[in-house]
């Protein structure tokens, strides 16, 4: 743990919301990480606050996950939420049980107007997920809130400053969630809210400026917002002793390598060097259908383009990477099945002979690289830029990828964009874009028979990309969409909407 930052920790029990959580409390501007909630309470000690995570078992189950009491014994604030305030009661002798019957969704409730953790809070709507409640309270604690049928929907001991909750007060569906959340850190933990974007970014400057004082150092820029962001904190460090190398695989969006190259050669004086390998790209994939066999040819090839020119530019110190916390989070927890093996085309192999590793944005959401990203003059367009995978519009393309092909698709989607755009939606959708679908269709051009591609488009809305929900576009905007895209198109006679949700669909065709 930062020793000097004023930190929370989130112990996670497994539930859903572990990153949710953290970043409402960094929202709230006080620093925090999630740990596993096994960790030795040793490497607890010495922050503000514990907020234990829901989860998705029964505390009284023999394979529960639990965490040491001895977290009790730390002398720190602790709010358990849901599973969490169960693990509260039963490690410090209350009973959990389950209720007679189960709450889910909103659900009135009422709070003491004596606790802490309530003040200022009127009675009000809260979410609930759960089918055990706490049915004795440890010794110390008192009921501190109450549903229809809950009479423990929170609970607290102010003298250890021990709080716990049955509901969910991150999730946006309880209305004084926040409020909460801000009485436990400011009042209960007494944080002084010292996390803001701003002064990271002055600080991270300032600490690169330290550690890369005469190292030389390359970055993999991709033109998304974290390799851009990364890149452009340690340019702020180091300028020109930064080398960054931009890997064009032909397959991005209409115009998006201009674009990266305009921006931080132009208006920031990169030292960019910008590697045009589209046909190189195309030649290996020539004649490929098959999936994951396009993603493991771009996924190598990549490397191989990135160390070539790296070889050319001598020793360098250090790789910057854009790693983010969300993907430190994430490669802690083991993984589900492989469904796409999604190479990050920019992820670069190990063994390429630096002395360490950049990763300056180690420990922030997306959200927060954003405001980074605007921090540091980056423009909107690019702070903005919606998910793109690292294969590009190869996983878009259905069948095999041709230079004909590829611009079809860039065409289609670009004009699917900008309509997106022209009715004011560009920030409310999680990602959009075009899919040559690789099915041709009988189409009727002038008084003549034609016969082309089928393009797809795909929006959906995901908080955390493993689900999302497809976006009901008004009407006006498919029909203004679809026609341009038939009339100037070439060879593309035919467009559809996909209204699948995922699961069962994934996001991407491919
Ligand atoms: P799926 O299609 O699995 O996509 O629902 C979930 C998210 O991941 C992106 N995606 C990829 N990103 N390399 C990447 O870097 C890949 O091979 C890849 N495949 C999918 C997809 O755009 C969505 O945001």
């Amino acid at each position: 743990m930062p020793e000097t930052r004023e930190t929370v920790l989130v112990l996670d029990f497994g539930g859903q919301y572990a990153q949710l959580i953290a970043r409402r409390v960094r929202e709230l501007n006080v620093y925090c990480e999630i740990r596993p909630c096994h960790t030795p309470p040793e490497q607890l000690a010495g922050c503000k606050g514990i907020i234990f995570t829901g989860g998705p078992g029964s505390v009284y189950q023999p394979d529960a996950p639990l965490c040491s009491p001895q977290v009790f014994q730390l002398g720190v604030p602790v709010l358990g939420i849901c599973y969490g305030a169960q693990v509260m009661a039963q490690l410090l002798g209350g009973q959990v049980a389950p209720t007679a019957a189960p709450e889910f969704g909103e659900t009135p409730v009422s709070f003491s107007k004596e606790s802490g953790l309530f003040a200022g809070i009127p009675d009000s709507i809260c979410w609930m997920s759960h089918n055990d409640a706490v049915a004795q309270l440890p010794q110390g604690f008192v009921s501190s809130a109450a549903s229809q049928g809950c009479p423990v929907a929170a609970m607290e001991d102010p003298e250890r400053k021990f709080y716990a909750v049955q509901f969910h007060p991150e999730v946006g569906h309880t209305e004084h969630g926040d409020a909460m959340l801000r009485n436990f850190l400011y009042h209960i933990c007494g944080c002084r809210g010292e996390w803001e974007m701003g002064s990271f970014t002055q600080q991270t400057v300032e600490a690169l400026k330290e550690r890369l004082k005469g190292k030389r150092v390359l970055c993999g820029l991709s033109g998304g917002v974290d390799s851009s962001v990364a890149a452009m904190l340690v340019h702020r460090a180091i300028g020109r002793d930064l080398t960054c190398i931009f890997v064009d695989h032909g397959l991005l969006r209409k115009d998006e390598g201009d674009l990266v190259e305009e921006v931080f050669t132009r208006e920031f004086d990169m030292n960019i060097i910008r590697v045009n390998a589209g046909p190189r790209f195309l030649a290996k994939l020539a004649g490929v259908t098959e999936p994951e066999q396009k993603r493991k040819i771009i996924g190598e090839e990549f490397i191989r383009v990135f160390e070539e020119e790296s070889a050319k530019l001598g020793k360098m110190d250090l790789l910057c990477q854009g790693t983010i916390y969300p993907d430190v989070v994430e490669s802690g927890t083991g993984q589900a099945a492989v469904i796409k093996s999604h190479h990050n085309v920019g992820g670069l192999p190990e063994d390429i002979g630096f002395e360490g590793l950049v990763e300056p944005l180690r420990d922030l959401f997306k959200d927060e690289v954003r405001r980074v990203g605007l921090e540091l003059g980056i423009p909107q367009q690019l702070v903005w830029r919606q998910p793109f995978p690292g294969p590009g519009l190869a996983v878009r393309i259905i069948g095999e990828i041709t230079a004909q092909r590829v611009k079809t698709l860039q065409e289609a989607d670009a004009i699917f964009r900008e309509e997106v755009a022209n009715f004011g939606l560009e920030r409310e959708i999680g990602q959009y874009f075009a899919v040559l679908t690789g099915t041709k269709s009988v189409g009727v051009m002038g008084d003549g028979r034609s016969y082309g591609e089928t393009i797809a488009l795909r929006a959906v809305n995901t908080t955390d990309f493993m689900t999302a929900d497809w976006v009901h576009l008004p009407y006006e905007l498919l029909g203004k969409a679809s026609n341009r895209i038939v009339n100037q198109v070439a060879g593309v006679t035919r467009v559809v909407y996909d209204v699948t949700s995922k699961p069962p669909a994934t996001i991407e065709w491919e």
